[in-house]
């Protein structure tokens, strides 16, 4: 099968490469696939793509007519995908639906801990031969209250973590885990009853119409003064405006970010010798109590070796005409 795999990136190579250990023809394109980008692939037989290639109504339309029929994601999340319409076209679509949680859970803990201990102000200190301690003062984390929204595969092992840690557990799903229940003490609970108790907030729902903008000013304004907020799962779960007219009050106390509602053409690519002209983002940057990473919470070996091999999975199911369970449809 000729693979057109768009939003590549060098540290996927050697783990795409093993897994399809000359299987398929893949070609790498290391840009995003949009309208203007779809010439690329005249004549492969399926696209595969990354988190932020755009794979809306028209652009879905236009790769039918050029014949492609499968799209197999290297991602969890498909927010990009207009799902309905790609049914309606007869595509089939594929995703790895679970690659390494641990990845993005420990990542989650990895922003909270950096954030509250104020690891990167310290180490810029340091390199600065400033040894002072003043302004660095953390807080256990210990007996903290942590509201965890959504406590599917990555959130239950955020429980796991932070359960090792002595946190009080709160959640909020539209589906209860009665071992979490069990074994770790979380306490279901709504949602806005979890903003207002929780010291600390991560975010690991998928990005619906349902879920946009699930964090902004009236969740925001019943949260504790100094809450942190955590957000590993997609940007547009918080409406950032909000969040930043909160910091500047002091009503958010820390800002962990892995995810940008408009980190499409910004996050993942090199721009260091660009002007910046997203001014929101400038802003964050502004903040000495937000963190930013560059949608990096995937990042780990393990992760990358699953996602490879369930893609790959994923396209010898789409070549062999066989049932796949990763596929995805609205049905
Ligand atoms: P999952 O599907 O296992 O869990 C999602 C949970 O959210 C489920 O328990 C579900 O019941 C709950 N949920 C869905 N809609 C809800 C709603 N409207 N209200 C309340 N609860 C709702 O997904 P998983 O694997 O835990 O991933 C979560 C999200 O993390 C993904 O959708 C993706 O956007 C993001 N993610 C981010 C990564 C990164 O590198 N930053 C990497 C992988 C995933």
């Amino acid at each position: 099968m000729k693979v057109a795999i768009y939003s590549f990136h060098q540290f996927e190579k050697p783990f795409l490469e093993k897994a399809n250990a000359g299987k398929h023809e893949l070609h790498f394109f290391d840009v995003r696939l949009s309208v203007q980008t779809i010439v690329l692939c005249v004549g492969f037989d399926a696209v595969s793509l990354f988190v932020n290639d755009d794979a809306s109504a028209p652009v879905l339309k236009s790769l039918h007519q050029q014949g492609i029929r499968f799209i197999t994601l290297r991602s969890t999340g498909f927010n990009n995908v207009d799902v309905k319409e790609a049914n309606q076209l007869g595509f089939r679509v594929t995703r790895v639906p679970a690659y390494s949680p641990y990845a993005v859970a420990e990542h989650a803990v990895a922003l909270m801990l950096a954030l509250n201990r104020r690891l990167i102000r310290a180490h810029g200190r340091i390199m600065d031969l400033n040894f002072s301690l003043n302004g660095l003062t953390g807080f256990d984390m210990n007996g903290k209250t942590v509201g965890i929204i959504g406590t599917g595969k990555i959130g239950s092992v955020l429980v796991r973590i932070l359960h090792g840690f002595g946190c009080r557990l709160l959640a909020y799903d539209k589906n209860e885990n009665e071992e979490l229940k069990q074994k770790f003490k979380v306490e279901y609970t709504d949602f806005f009853s979890l903003c207002s108790r929780s010291e600390i907030i991560s975010l690991h729902i998928p990005l619906m119409d349902e879920t946009k903008y699930i964090i902004n000013k009236s969740c925001i304004d019943v949260m504790k003064k100094g809450v942190m907020l955590i957000n590993t799962g997609r940007g547009a779960l918080v409406h950032t405006h909000d969040v930043i007219t909160a910091l500047k009050k002091g009503q958010i106390g820390y800002f962990g970010m892995d995810v940008y509602e408009e980190e499409e053409g910004l996050f993942f690519e090199d721009h260091s010798e660009d002007i910046l002209l997203d001014d929101t983002i400038a802003r964050l940057m502004t903040f000495q109590n937000v963190l930013i990473t560059s949608h990096q919470a995937f990042l780990t070996e393990t992760a990358l070796n699953n996602i490879m091999t369930t893609t790959i999975q994923n396209l010898d199911c789409f070549e062999n005409m066989t049932a796949c369970e990763n596929e995805i449809s609205e049905k």
